[in-house]
């Protein structure tokens, strides 16, 4: 009761679902796109295409259909999908008009009635087909992880910025209203010194042919540890095992040093039973636990041994990512997942796995 009180008291744990946000993170203010109105072609329209329709596309798809019933400056204007049975599922299921649907992504980047372009395609696609959108002027918001190579993330980062698009990676993590919550509180040293951080992102999943996990599961805790600091660590240490398969990491155990005291754990699995996304934060003061998936945020007092459940309101994150991208277009907005952040991510991935191959500690060498 006493705890709940306290809750209801401060205002400040009060979140509200962020569906236009206009607030800018002054610290991921990067090269700007030029907003749909002064790149000469006078639209009050945004037409956005969906590249891919598999699991993932399929979510992202109706959720630019809801954003555009509520803002009438945005269009879901094509999808693109190599198979008829998931182009037949966009028609059916998700009624978009059979105009709307194309076996051909060509025709999207060649299409004046395309400004930007959500990619949704298998992460080993995700470069060759941001370059071509990006070489057509569209702007892009690409699913993670970026690239496969650090090198090939920041070639689109540099294409991006020369021609004045809009790159945003599928960081969704960074749209959660619990971790929002959280990277507040540790702006404010809510915390006191922070001592390291854990993140337990497993599920029993049959292991994706051709990918490890480092790469696939991985960019999501990788990309919240930077979001709540606002830092990359300088060194990583990674052992991984693949037990289904010959090779190909399923499992991942990672350590993060961010300076002498501060250490962020990951731990990654295809094979543990159970979908656990959570996050648990340990701090001189308090701590706190986060389940990532229900936005679920409980924080541990040192001080007077209480624990209690932040009030905070789960928010709709493919929705907030999607309407985050179509307003830095129209309206030149800061980017919250701007491409340096996918890159950088890219290139800690890639530590990560040299340190599980070469069986050793890997200095990562980002600016942080
Ligand atoms: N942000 C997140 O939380 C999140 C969650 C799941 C997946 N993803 C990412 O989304 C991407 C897709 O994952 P998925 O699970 O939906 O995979 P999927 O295999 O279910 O879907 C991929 C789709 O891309 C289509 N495709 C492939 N090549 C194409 C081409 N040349 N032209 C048109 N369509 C083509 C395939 O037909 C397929 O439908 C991956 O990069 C993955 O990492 C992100």
């Amino acid at each position: 009761m006493h705890t709940f009180k306290r809750v209801q008291e401060d205002q400040t744990y009060k979140e509200t679902e962020v569906l236009f946000e206009q607030q800018a993170q002054p610290e991921l203010q990067q090269e700007q796109a030029i907003p749909l109105d002064v790149r000469g072609k006078m639209k009050r329209i945004l037409d956005i295409a969906v590249l891919g329709a598999g699991y993932w596309g399929r979510k992202v798809i109706s959720e630019y259909l809801q954003l555009a019933a509520i803002n009438p400056r945005v269009n879901l204007a094509k999808v693109c999908d190599l198979t008829d049975e998931n182009l037949e599922y966009c028609s059916k299921v998700l009624r978009l008009d059979k105009e709307k649907l194309d076996l051909d992504y060509d025709t999207l980047l060649s299409s004046n009635d395309v400004d930007a372009l959500h990619i949704c395609t298998p992460n080993e696609t995700h470069y060759k087909f941001c370059l071509a959108a990006l070489n057509a002027g569209k702007h892009v918001l690409l699913e993670k992880p970026m690239a496969l190579s650090a090198r090939e993330a920041w070639e689109l980062v540099a294409i991006a910025k020369r021609k004045h698009l809009c790159l945003q990676v599928g960081h969704i993590y960074r749209f959660n209203n619990a971790l929002k919550k959280v990277r507040n509180l540790l702006a404010e040293n809510y915390f006191g010194n922070l001592y390291y951080m854990k993140l337990q992102w497993t599920t029993l999943f049959p292991s994706p042919i051709d990918r490890d996990i480092i790469f696939d599961l991985g960019p999501h805790p990788v990309d919240i540890v930077n979001y709540l600091l606002d830092r990359w660590p300088i060194k990583v240490c990674c052992s991984g095992r693949a037990y289904r398969r010959k090779s190909l990491a399923e499992v991942a155990y990672i350590s993060m040093e961010f300076d002498e005291k501060l250490l962020a754990h990951i731990e990654l699995s295809w094979l543990q039973p159970g979908k656990v996304r959570e996050l648990s934060v340990i701090g001189e003061k308090r701590s706190a636990t986060v389940d990532c998936a229900h936005q679920v945020v409980r924080i541990f007092d040192n001080i007077d041994g209480n624990n209690f459940a932040l009030d905070v309101v789960p928010n709709n994150t493919i929705l907030s990512e999607v309407s985050h991208f179509a307003n830095s277009i129209l309206a030149n907005n800061n980017h919250r997942n701007p491409g340096p952040v996918g890159a950088n991510t890219v290139a800690v991935l890639e530590s990560i796995k040299r340190s599980m191959r070469e069986n050793k500690a890997i200095n990562v060498g980002l600016k942080t």
